[in-house]
C-alpha cells in the first residue's frame, strides 16, 4: 500500500504524518507552540516560523517512526503551501520538496482549506481492507478554523465552488477575540467553550445578521455585542473613548452565561447558512472541518442538522479538526485517487488560500 508523508507549518503547529492510499492514518504527530505564544495572547509569526525550522525535523523522524516506515519508503511527500504565515510555511514546504528532490518522489503543494475540508475521510483501522478513497456527492463542504469560514459545493477532490463565506472575521477567530474580552487565556477558542460548560446560553441574544449573499457570514456584529455587554458602552470619541468596565468586573457565573451565549450564536449562524445551502443545494452529504469542529456543541448541531436532513455527516476526528499533518497527507491520497501526479518544485508557498478566495473554483490546490 502507498505511503503519503504530509507536513504542515501553516501557523503555529508543526506536524508530520504518514496516510496511506486507502486514507489511513499510520501515524500524525504534532507539535503545538501553545506555550511560545501565550504570553503576547496570539501567535508570534517570527517565533513560530524559528520554533518551526527547530522541531520539523524530529517532528517528521517521529511520523515515520511511529508508522513504522523509513523514509525510503514514502511514494509521495505533501505539504500545506497557502494559506499561513510566510515565514512559517516555508519551513515545511522546503523540506517537503527536499525530500520529494531527494527520493525522487512526487510533490504535492496542498491548499490548507482544501486539507481541512476533506479530513473526515481519514480513517483509522487495518489496512486489509478494500476500501476505495471517494468523495461522497452531491455534497456541501464547511470550513470553520481560525483564519476560514467557507461554504462549498464539492465536485470532487479536485473540484469546489465557493457558496459564502465570512466578510469578516472568522469563526474561530471570533471566539478568540471574544476569550480575550471574557478575560480568558490563550487558546482563546477551546477556553471558551470550557467557560461555556457551566453557562446559560440564553443569557444574552444577539441578531441573526442577515447579508446580501445569504450564504455568507458575519461574526462582526456578536463581537461587538460581547464587548458593550461585558465592557459597557464606550464614552467619549475615537481615541479618546474610554470603557467603564473591564473583564475582571465579570463575576464567574457572569463570564460563563456571556460565553455559552457567544457560543450558541455563532453556531446558530453556522447551521442557519447551512439549512440555506442545503435548500438550495440538496446535498446527499456534507463535509466539515477546521479546528472549530473540535467544539461539541457545534458537532452535536451539525449531527442534529444532517439528522434532520437526512444528510451524511463527514465530520472528523477532533485530532483531525485542529492543525495536523494527517489532513495534508490524506488530501494528497485523494487527489491522486483522481488522477492527479504531484506539483512542480517550483510552487510557491502562499499566504492566501485560492479554494477559500474562490478565484480557481474548478481547480482545487
Ligand atoms: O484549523 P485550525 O487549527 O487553524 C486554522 O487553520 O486557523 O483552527 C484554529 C481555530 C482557533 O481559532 C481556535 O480557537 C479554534 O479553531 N478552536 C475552537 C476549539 N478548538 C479550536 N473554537 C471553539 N471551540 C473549540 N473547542
Ligand atoms: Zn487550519
Amino acid at each position: 500500500m502507498s505511503c503519503i508523508l504530509g507536513i504542515e507549518s501553516s501557523c503555529d503547529e508543526t506536524a508530520a504524518a504518514v496516510v496511506d492510499g486507502r486514507l489511513r492514518v499510520r501515524s500524525s504527530v504534532v507539535a503545538s507552540q501553545y506555550e511560545l505564544h501565550a504570553e503576547y495572547g496570539g501567535v508570534v509569526p517570527e517565533i513560530a516560523s524559528r520554533a518551526h525550522v527547530e522541531r520539523i525535523l524530529p517532528v517528521v523522524r517521529k511520523a515515520l517512526d511511529e508508522a513504522g516506515v523509513t523514509i525510503d519508503q514514502i511514494d509521495a511527500v505533501a505539504a500545506g503551501v497557502r494559506p499561513g504565515l510566510i515565514g512559517s510555511l516555508l519551513v515545511g514546504s522546503s523540506l517537503a520538496k527536499a525530500v520529494a528532490f531527494a527520493l525522487h518522489r512526487p510533490f504535492h503543494a496542498i491548499d490548507h482549506v482544501a486539507a481541512h475540508l476533506f479530513a473526515g475521510l481519514l480513517r483509522g483501522g487495518s489496512d486489509d481492507d478494500h476500501f476505495a478513497p471517494t468523495v461522497p456527492r452531491p455534497a456541501l463542504g464547511l470550513v470553520v478554523s481560525g483564519g476560514h469560514t467557507s461554504l462549498f459545493r464539492i465536485e470532487g477532490a479536485c473540484s469546489a465552488t465557493l457558496l459564502g463565506r465570512t466578510i469578516d472575521d472568522a469563526v474561530g477567530e471570533a471566539f478568540d477575540k471574544a476569550a480575550v474580552m471574557l478575560g480568558l487565556p490563550h487558546p482563546g477558542g477551546p477556553n471558551l467553550e470550557r467557560c461555556a460548560a457551566g453557562g446559560n446560553p440564553d443569557a444574552l441574544k444577539f441578531a441573526r445578521p442577515q447579508l446580501p449573499n445569504p450564504l455568507d457570514f458575519s461574526l462582526s456584529g456578536l463581537k461587538t455585542k460581547l464587548l458593550y455587554e461585558v465592557r459597557g458602552v464606550p464614552q467619549g470619541r475615537g481615541a479618546q473613548s474610554t470603557f467603564m468596565r473591564s473583564s475582571q468586573d465579570l463575576s464567574e457565573s457572569r463570564r460563563a452565561d456571556l460565553a455559552a451565549s457567544f457560543q450558541k450564536a455563532a453556531v446558530a449562524q453556522v447551521v442557519d447558512r447551512l439549512e440555506r445551502a442545503a435548500e438550495r443545494e440538496s446535498p446527499s452529504a456534507l463535509l466539515v472541518g477546521g479546528g472549530v469542529v473540535a467544539n461539541t456543541h457545534l458537532r452535536g448541531e451539525l449531527a442534529a442538522f444532517c439528522s434532520r436532513r437526512r444528510i451524511q455527516l463527514v465530520v472528523p476526528a477532533r485530532a483531525h479538526c485542529v492543525d495536523n499533518a494527517a489532513m495534508i497527507a490524506g488530501y494528497a491520497a485523494l487527489r491522486r485517487a483522481e488522477g492527479d501526479v504531484g506539483d512542480d518544485l517550483s510552487m510557491p508557498a502562499e499566504p492566501v488560500s485560492l479554494l477559500a478566495r474562490g478565484t480557481k473554483p474548478k481547480r482545487v490546490h
